[in-house]
């Protein structure tokens, strides 16, 4: 018979813990925007479809910087829909598509992509524009009322201005096809902003939601309360003195480059840390522990520790290490 391991019967718990953590969803304002927005189209859509009207589809523009929480959200709202055919094995119909524009991407390596996706692969050797006639063809027999794709500031070249007019073109077209319009959702950084304002055509279809950065004077009692929240489900109590401060709040947003998504998942690390460490209590010092354990950061350049945090590029830090917040840390 082997030996209890309590020590591994304990990183397990903790395992367990972290990963309810990270499925957890906040709703925030801009969730609930979104979620409302995504309605009025899809309602709309229908009412057309059921009413025989031909018209141009329309779609949403969703723009905010990386961790800003974008893809989170629209994941959620397609997964917590209680109104939507999602594409499932064996059935052809799907409300939605989503899928991610890979980076370095061209229109036709997308639309080779979204082939694939709708369940076509198709000879590579195809011109960009048979790929992109067969996925019309595809989305108006699979009855796709929204096409997503993530990223798409991906498909835009500042400096090569006739791909870009080629991508906006594609895009317009699928939501102006007469037999089958299809909106889009479009998401991705501000880029894609530049790509939407190329063609007032494209932008007037589309409804921009933003998710843009936070600052302490908007969303620390938001934060506060997250922190209050995901502490007890975790099981610990909070060190009131230091994290309800003002200025903490300030240092953990600036921390999380001022994104709502990072905030979150520093709080998570944050957390995993305390319990790592056996702690009763989340303090000031698991959120530095967390910062420095994803940034490699030393103690100077802790945004949560040092005098001067404010000069600190904690952006610049995160995207350096490019690893996630919460580490691999312990076992499942
Ligand atoms: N509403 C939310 N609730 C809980 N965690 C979130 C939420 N939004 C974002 N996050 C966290 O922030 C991280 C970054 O969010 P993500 O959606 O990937 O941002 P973006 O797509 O804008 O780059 C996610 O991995 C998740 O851990
Ligand atoms: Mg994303």
């Amino acid at each position: 018979m082997t030996e209890p391991r309590p020590e591994l019967e304990r990183a397990r718990e903790i395992g367990r813990v972290v990963a309810d953590l990270r499925t957890r969803f906040v709703k925030h304002k801009r969730y609930l925007r979104l979620a409302e927005e995504f309605d009025l189209l899809l309602y709309r859509r229908r009412a057309e479809i059921e009413g025989g009207l031909k018209s141009e589809a329309r779609g949403l523009v969703v723009i905010g910087a990386s961790g800003s929480g974008k893809t989170t959200a629209i994941r959620r709202l397609f997964a917590k829909h209680t109104d939507l055919h999602l594409p499932r094995p064996d059935v052809e119909q799907a409300d939605v598509v989503s899928f991610l524009v890979p980076a370095p991407a061209t229109l036709k390596s997308v639309g080779y992509d979204c082939l694939t996706s709708l369940g076509y692969p198709l000879n590579r050797d195809r011109t960009g524009a048979v790929i992109w006639s067969k996925v019309q063809t595809l989305l108006s027999e699979r009855k796709v009322l929204f096409l997503h794709l993530d990223e798409v500031q991906h498909l835009y070249n500042l400096k090569a201005n006739r791909e870009s007019q080629a991508v906006v073109n594609t895009l317009k077209s699928l939501m102006q096809r007469p037999d089958w319009p299809t909106g889009l959702i479009l998401s991705g950084t501000n880029e894609l902003q530049s790509l939407v304002n190329m063609d007032p055509q494209l932008s007037r279809r589309l409804t921009p939601v933003e998710f843009p950065s936070i600052d302490a004077t908007t969303h620390a009692k938001e934060i506060k309360g997250i922190v209050s929240h995901y502490s007890e489900i975790a099981g610990l109590s909070v060190n009131a003195s230091e994290l309800s401060s003002s200025n903490f709040a300030r240092r953990l947003i600036h921390a999380a480059a001022s994104e709502l998504g990072l905030v979150i998942e520093l709080i998570v690390a944050a957390i995993e840390d305390a319990l790592l460490r056996a702690a009763s209590e989340l303090d000031k010092e698991a959120f530095a522990r967390a910062f420095a354990r994803r940034s490699g950061c030393s103690h100077v350049g802790n945004p949560i520790l040092a005098d001067d945090w404010r000069a600190i590029d904690a952006r610049k830090l995160l995207d350096g290490a490019g690893a996630s917040l919460i580490g691999p840390g312990v076992a499942a």
